[in-house]
């Protein structure tokens, strides 16, 4: 027994033929509808799904040839069995061209007709189930493509965001680093220096440098170098590639030197390899200068990647080097507001008008003569000038007292380097500034203040200071005393060398400054200028004089 969902069609212009049909394929289970002719036919055909049309051949109007063509034009699903009364080789043939499924010839066999309406919709079934079984092997055969893609793609992809993700962790290390190396440092050379050194480093470069524009912003000067030889070097803004970059404010990344275009290698004398990379340091839109880096190590040429690292270290360098600016600034500032200060103090008593300015003086000149680094120079400079901030507090009246002091003025007098200490300790100044400022009036043999420190206790630059200061004290007048002739005080300061001063460093400053005194001396007149030797004196009264 067939499905009754399985519904035919039948057309043909004679009912009779209709209605046996209908009868005998009603009784095999099958759903059946009719149609006279077929126009009505395709009208059924367009209102509901049939899987079997059988048709007569010969029809008014059109034939069974064309319905069916038509049918398996609009409805390719659709079997379709050809009814001919007249069955020939030349039928069947036409009959399949026009896309019969089968056909039967009148009259009809009923056992024929059965088994060709049945064999023709088990084909039709075992036609669409391989349909279907090709369409679902060719699904899993392209989700079995797709599967087999993915997971070489979504290796390849997760590979390359690994590559992507070390690199990038790498670089934030590395930039972690340069920043954790320069934002301390407040030197501008160091800084660079310091700077140039990871930059070399972190890119594996042999030739580097960080150029930063002048005062006139026209060109770029040479501040740091891998080559000690070029620091110094100007170039142009707008000349070359530093000069190009510094112009347009833009990276410039030249993967080979010999291809790329506008920038000859002649400009790079010195370099040796062909990749070069150049990035401004800027900071809120302001040119400051130009990092160049070239000659990388195993000759690889610079990527994308190394122009973004360099730029993030541009972008930090710039912060310090404003920092260092700002701190410079601020420093300057602070030492010119104090040192006015200071100077209003030493003009309270016309006769120490400079005081402070001529211990600086003569404090580097100590320095020298005991072959200290120049950096020790700028110190001594700041704390020369205010070695006697401290006395801001102390009265007039007490400075200008033309008689020694009482106990009581004398331990007031003695508070002003504690206190001088103190005023630095606010305004910010380093550390090696107030410890010279604050020990000044220490004692070789510990007699002295604030702390009773005694020899090689006593900061080196301090002991500096205080013979500077007991030097200039003793050849400046005070409204108790006149001035002494420098060998006087050079004397004075040999007899108290061991008891206050350091003593080897007293050797070195009277050797030096006598020659100087008997030099300027011979060059004036003509003579040499002997040292006189003055009365002893009580120690304790050179360099804390008021
Ligand atoms: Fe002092």
């Amino acid at each position: 027994m067939a499905d009754s969902t399985t519904r035919i069609l039948v057309v043909d212009d004679e009912p009779r033929i209709c209605k046996l049909l209908t009868e005998l394929l009603s009784r095999e289970g099958y759903s059946v509808d009719t149609a006279n002719d077929a126009a009505h036919a395709l009208e059924l055909l367009d209102q509901r799904p049939y899987e079997m049309v059988i048709s007569d051949l010969k029809m008014p109007g059109m034939d069974g040839f064309e319905l069916i063509e038509t049918i398996k034009r609009n409805h390719p699903d659709v079997a379709a069995i050809m009814i001919t009364a007249y069955a020939t080789v030349e039928t069947a043939v036409q009959a399949l061209r026009h896309g019969t499924d089968d056909y039967v010839t009148k009259p009809f066999d009923i056992n024929e007709l059965k088994k060709v309406v049945g064999r023709t919709l088990d084909n039709k079934r075992l036609a669409r189930q391989n349909q279907a079984l090709a369409d679902e092997l060719e699904q899993a055969r392209k989700e079995l493509l797709k599967q087999n893609k993915q997971p070489a793609e979504a290796a390849e992809n997760l590979l390359e965001t690994n590559q992507r993700l070390r690199r990038t962790i790498a670089n934030l290390s590395a930039l972690h680093e340069i920043i954790q190396a320069i934002t301390s440092l407040l030197d501008l050379k160091q800084l660079l220096d310091v700077c140039l050194t990871q930059i070399n480093e972190k890119l594996s470069v042999e030739s580097s440098s960080i150029m930063l524009l002048d005062d006139n912003r026209t060109h770029l000067v040479v501040r740091a170098s891998s080559k000690a030889e070029i620091v110094g070097h100007r170039q142009r803004v707008g000349e070359r590639i530093s000069g190009w970059v510094a112009k347009y404010k833009e990276p410039l990344l030249i993967e080979n030197i010999n291809t790329g275009g506008r920038f000859r290698p002649s400009g790079y004398a010195g370099y040796h390899s062909n990749s070069l990379l150049s990035i401004p340091i800027m900071i809120k839109g302001k040119l400051l200068g130009v990092i160049n880096v070239t000659d990388r190590k195993g000759d690889q040429p610079f990527t994308e990647d190394d122009t973004t690292f360099l730029a993030m270290v541009a972008g930090q360098l710039a912060v310090a080097i404003e920092n260092a600016r700002l701190y410079r600034e601020l420093k300057q500032n602070s030492i010119r507001t104090v040192a006015v200060i200071a100077d209003n103090i030493d003009a309270r008593e016309p006769m120490t008008m400079g005081h402070s300015q001529r211990v600086a003086e003569h404090a580097v000149r100590i320095a020298r003569a005991l072959g200290l680094d120049e950096n020790v120079y700028d110190v001594l400079r700041t704390a020369g000038n205010l070695h006697d901030i401290g006395m801001i507090g102390i009265c007039n009246s007490i400075l200008s007292k033309p008689a020694p002091l009482t106990d009581q003025e004398q331990t007031y007098v003695r508070s002003h380097s504690a206190k001088g200490d103190r005023i630095l300790q606010s305004l910010g100044f380093l550390d090696r500034v107030r410890r010279i400022v604050r020990h000044h009036h220490e004692w070789w043999n510990g007699q002295g203040y604030p702390d009773g420190l005694k020899s090689e206790e006593i900061p080196f630059l301090s002991r500096v200071m205080a013979i500077a200061d007991a030097y200039d004290a003793m050849t400046s007048g005070r409204p108790y005393r006149s001035a002494r002739q420098p060998q006087e005080a050079l004397a004075e300061l040999e007899r108290n060398a061991g008891t206050q001063f350091d003593p080897n460093m007293v050797a070195v400053f009277v050797k030096t400054h006598a020659e100087e005194i008997a030099a300027r001396a011979s060059s004036t007149d003509g003579t040499r200028a002997g040292i006189a030797i003055p009365p002893a004196r009580t120690v304790g009264q050179l360099g804390e004089e008021r």
